[in-house]
């Protein structure tokens, strides 16, 4: 059996709390030793062992992402299983929720399937589907959510678009309950949105484009909260984006009610200034907000009110992205970058470096009530080994995914994932390391 021994890295594992230098050895699929010189013995070579020197680098779990869009079935020019977790590995992502809105929409049994079945056979991490709230995400009569779980779907979502009607996401939540399911909820009303090209403030107005308000989000927020009241049901907030949402959360939280949230990275680090020039890369649903909101957003995330970090990692060819801003579909990647970016907050001194791993681990595992990743002995070695101080230029021609529409083109950041493994198995090793 193949052993792995990482040797000398600052071990980072919320699911213990542990944090300090230490060794981590795998053996097989599984984690078998943990801590300080646990290795100091083994030698390279001896009985098929790999030392991999991780002085200076952080070991973590491996990353769980519970908002990605892999594209597969029907929009393989885009994504599709292979190239999304092969982007979810470079990313340092072991696990990926995949998201409902594809061609057909995963809204029945046979669907999700065939998401799983190919997750297995093309995936190179664990691929978990979302399935549908509702048939062909209409909003109108719900998808059969007992198939769609017992065939493997761990959340419903009908992300793209918002359930507005409140008797079907009462009864949304009323059969989600009953299955186990999350229900995951894209928070816009879209009599508030019609035509919104961005988010609505003094950009807009400049630019000339139909505005986003933040109340669209907010009042669905608000509702559904009550919703999840009325039905104890597990109500979970897609890409929050406003400092109401973050505010409805906290108070919905403090009654103990069971509502989470996850917010992206582009949420917590770029603003509506960002779309002057018309950049159709930085069209995103939810828009783009205003300082005081990501400012809002990245201390719901420190403080844990918003419970996870969520790429909705959106994928979208060159050529539909390349037109008038009108016409450009919303959305941008987000496996790769997530991050360098989330460790420049850090280096701020906005959110510990721990919040951040728990955000990308133990936090969204809970959420969604998946294996919580942990370094622990006898746990599954998904596993990431990360070299916090590398400093590295985002090129869209060297991303793994089959798209290229970063609005992080050309941004120097610092941290970079250097080795991915799951269940033992190094799935991504950086190029330049290991020669
Ligand atoms: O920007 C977005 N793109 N937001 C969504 O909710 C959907 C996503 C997509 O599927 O492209």
């Amino acid at each position: 059996m193949t052993r792995t021994v990482l040797r000398g890295g600052r071990v980072i594992d919320p699911s213990t709390g542990r944090d300090e230098v230490a060794d981590v050895i795998i053996e097989g699929d599984r984690i078998v030793v943990v801590g300080p010189m646990a290795a100091a013995g083994v030698r390279d070579g001896e009985r098929d062992t790999v030392i991999v020197d991780c002085v200076g680098r952080w070991v973590t779990p491996g990353f769980v992402d519970l908002h990605t869009h892999l594209r597969e079935p029907g929009l393989e020019y885009k994504e599709d299983i292979a190239s999304g977790t092969r982007a979810a590995a470079a990313g340092g992502f072991t696990t990926v929720c995949a998201m409902p809105n594809t061609k057909p929409v995963n809204d029945n049994r046979a669907i999700t399937e065939m998401m799983v079945a190919k997750g297995r056979s093309h995936g190179i991490v664990d691929v978990h589907p979302i399935g549908a709230i509702t048939r062909g995400l209409a909003g109108k009569e719900l998808a059969e959510m007992a198939d769609l779980r017992d065939a493997g779907c761990v959340a419903v979502s009908d992300d793209g678009r918002c359930v507005t009607d409140a008797g079907v996401m009462r009864r949304a939540l009323e059969y989600a309950r009953t299955f186990g399911l999350v229900v995951v909820q894209h928070a816009e009303d879209h009599s508030l949105t019609a035509g919104a090209q961005m988010h609505e403030g003094r950009v807009s107005t400049r630019l000339g484009l139909k505005g986003w308000p933040r109340v669209a989000e907010d009042h669905i927020v608000a509702r559904d909260v009550l919703l999840a009241q009325t039905t104890g049901a597990s109500y979970h907030v897609a890409h929050a984006s406003t400092a109401g949402s973050a505010a409805i959360v906290r108070e919905a939280k403090s009654r103990g009610l069971k509502v989470t949230a996850e917010v992206t990275p582009h949420h917590l680090t770029l603003t509506d200034e960002a779309v002057l020039g018309y950049r159709t890369a930085c069209k995103v649903n939810p828009p783009l907000r205003e300082q005081s909101d990501v400012d809002a957003m990245i201390d719901a995330l420190a403080e844990g009110t918003i419970d996870c970090v969520a790429t909705d990692h959106a994928p979208h060819a060159e050529r539909e992205k390349d037109c008038e801003f009108a016409e450009a579909p919303p959305g941008m990647l987000g496996l790769e970058t997530c991050l360098p970016l989330l460790l420049d907050l850090a280096r701020k001194g906005r959110i510990t470096v721990g919040r951040v791993i728990e955000s990308l681990t133990t936090s969204p595992a809970r959420v969604f009530g998946l294996r919580v990743p942990s370094l622990r002995e006898g746990s599954r070695a998904d596993v990431v080994v990360i070299d916090p101080e590398r400093a590295w230029t985002v090129d869209p021609k060297r991303l793994h995914s089959k798209s290229r529409n970063t609005p992080f083109e050309g941004w120097s950041v610092k941290g970079r994932v250097e080795r991915t493994f799951v269940a033992g198995r190094e799935v991504y090793l950086h190029p330049g390391e290991g020669v």
